[in-house]
């Protein structure tokens, strides 16, 4: 075995069935379903956006998922070690996911911040003056000292989680706070559908146009399910190296892409339909949960609205950091099982370069700090993961489970020796071996020629560099 680690301590399970479902259900759902899937939708033209989205994740996201925990459970190791104990040349992959994990991690707790902030705003009377809510998103993230602040507090919350190790923080944080979160998105959905014109909203995202559809828009679809699944970074790899022997994969697998969809969908309903009652602009970007919800409460008015409303930070807030721990598990538990790092110091080591990176990517949002191809820091590196890292990622894991590894052993692994029946696993074999790879491959190239025209395309190709340079130098990883 790789790690020094896993020698001498056996590897800690998740306490119960349960817990791990409910784990990995934490690390996809998060901002990726509230923040990032309405906005991203209602820039990408609504219903044909979804309806793309939706065939990613029952054909692409699904295969992906059960192949990283495939690969997470059978080897036992964390995302770099179980490309590395199989074949060293294939240790890249995981050292890209490695990598994937530090740049979301550095967007990802400004955006948390912004959340943990509007619980304080919204205490403190934001919801008294609905004319101000939709100015005051914009004047916040851009001050350039309130959201580090708050960015920091949840960079924080997230150390103090990660430190305690696996069944004991993240396990609890997800049991509790997710069937919250769900239950506060279904009465906002209700809220909003009684709106007079919010029919609007749901023709709007359920109604599908596919000539709005280019190529852009395809690789949007791919990337938000990639991101919104938590995949092709080796996070799933990860948390399938804690699951037992005697799990069913292919359930797990289906209940969470299941729960994470619902999550989405969810999150689209309750957005969509009260945006257009309130006459607001589907394209309103990163500020569109921030400006939406806030107003559709203070219409409320009363106790009432301003306790949904907190609720509902609160419980976004949770729902990010139970995705964002996971993410820097991904670099923790490389830092720990392959360099032999104590757990304390890999936390602490990887959350002062993620905080780094985040206040540069913060910054970036008031027009402050440096740019790359006029692109700023915090679009860069969502950018980067969302549109290219985690779609590579992706294609990588599949390339390596269909062509590196053994047929048999996957199917010994997914079927726990035969005792789990799964009927469809020469679909997803060939899926995962075949049609995936090439499908990513497709919509990935098309997707960066059309990243030019947004102006996008110089750091997607740079994204394509970065990986090319790792798997050269993947020998020295
Ligand atoms: N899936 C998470 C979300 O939707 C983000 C994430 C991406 C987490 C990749 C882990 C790995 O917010």
């Amino acid at each position: 075995m790789a790690t020094s680690n896993a020698n001498t301590k056996p590897r800690d399970t998740w306490g119960s069935k349960l817990g791990f479902v409910m784990a990995a259900a934490g690390s996809a759902v998060g901002l990726g379903n509230i923040w990032k899937f309405p906005y991203t939708a209602g820039e990408s033209g609504g219903g044909a956006f979804v309806a793309i989205y939706l065939i990613f994740v029952i054909f692409i996201g699904f295969s992906v998922m059960l192949t990283e925990f495939a690969v997470g459970r059978k080897t036992g190791l964390s995302a770099v070690g179980a490309f590395k104990s199989t074949d060293r040349r294939w240790t890249f992959v995981g050292v890209i996911g490695v990598i994937s994990g530090l740049l979301i991690m550095g967007f990802y707790p400004v955006v948390g911040g912004w959340s943990l902030a509007y619980i304080q705003k919204i205490a403190t009377g934001l919801l008294d003056t609905p004319e101000a809510i939709g100015g005051s998103f914009g004047a916040f993230i851009s001050d350039p000292v309130q959201p580090l602040l708050w960015m920091a507090l949840y960079l924080v919350l997230n150390i103090v989680i990660v430190i305690k190790g696996i069944s004991g923080g993240i396990e609890k944080a997800g049991k509790i706070l997710m069937p919250l979160l769900f239950i506060i998105l279904i009465i906002v959905s209700i809220r909003g559908l009684m709106l007079p014109g919010s029919i609007e909203g749901l023709k709007f995202l359920f109604n599908p146009d596919f000539s709005k559809v280019d190529s852009s828009v395809i690789l949007a679809a791919l990337g938000q399910a990639f991101f919104s699944l938590s995949l092709g970074m080796g996070c799933m790899i990860t948390y399938g190296s804690y699951l037992k022997k005697k799990e069913n994969l292919v359930q797990t697998t289906a209940m969470v892409t299941a729960m994470d969809t619902s999550v989405a969908i969810l999150a689209g309903v309750a957005m969509f339909p009260a945006m257009f009652a309130f006459g607001m602009e589907p394209t309103a970007g990163p500020g569109l949960v921030f400006g939406v919800v806030p107003q559709l409460f203070a219409e409320m008015g009363g106790m009432v609205g301003l306790l949904l409303a907190l609720l509902f930070f609160v419980g976004l807030s949770v729902a990010a950091l139970t995705s964002s721990v996971s993410l820097l598990e991904v670099v923790v538990s490389y830092l720990i099982d392959e360099k032999g790092m104590k757990r304390t110091t890999a936390v602490l080591l990887s959350a002062v370069v993620m905080a780094l990176l985040c206040i540069i990517a913060s910054l970036s949002l008031g027009g402050v700090g440096p740019t790359l191809f006029d692109v700023g820091a915090f679009d860069i590196f969502d950018l980067l993961t969302d549109k290219i890292f985690l779609a590579v990622g992706g294609m990588l894991v599949c390339i390596f489970a269909g062509w590196r590894l053994n047929r048999e052993d996957l199917k010994k692994e997914i079927t726990n020796d035969g005792d789990v029946s799964f009927p469809l696993f020469n679909l997803w074999y060939n899926l995962v071996k075949y049609v995936i790879p090439f499908a990513i491959a497709i919509v990935a190239i098309a997707g960066v020629k059309g990243g030019f025209d947004a102006g996008k395309g110089e750091i997607m190709v740079l994204g394509l560099v970065m990986i090319a340079v790792t798997a050269l130098f993947s020998k020295k990883l």
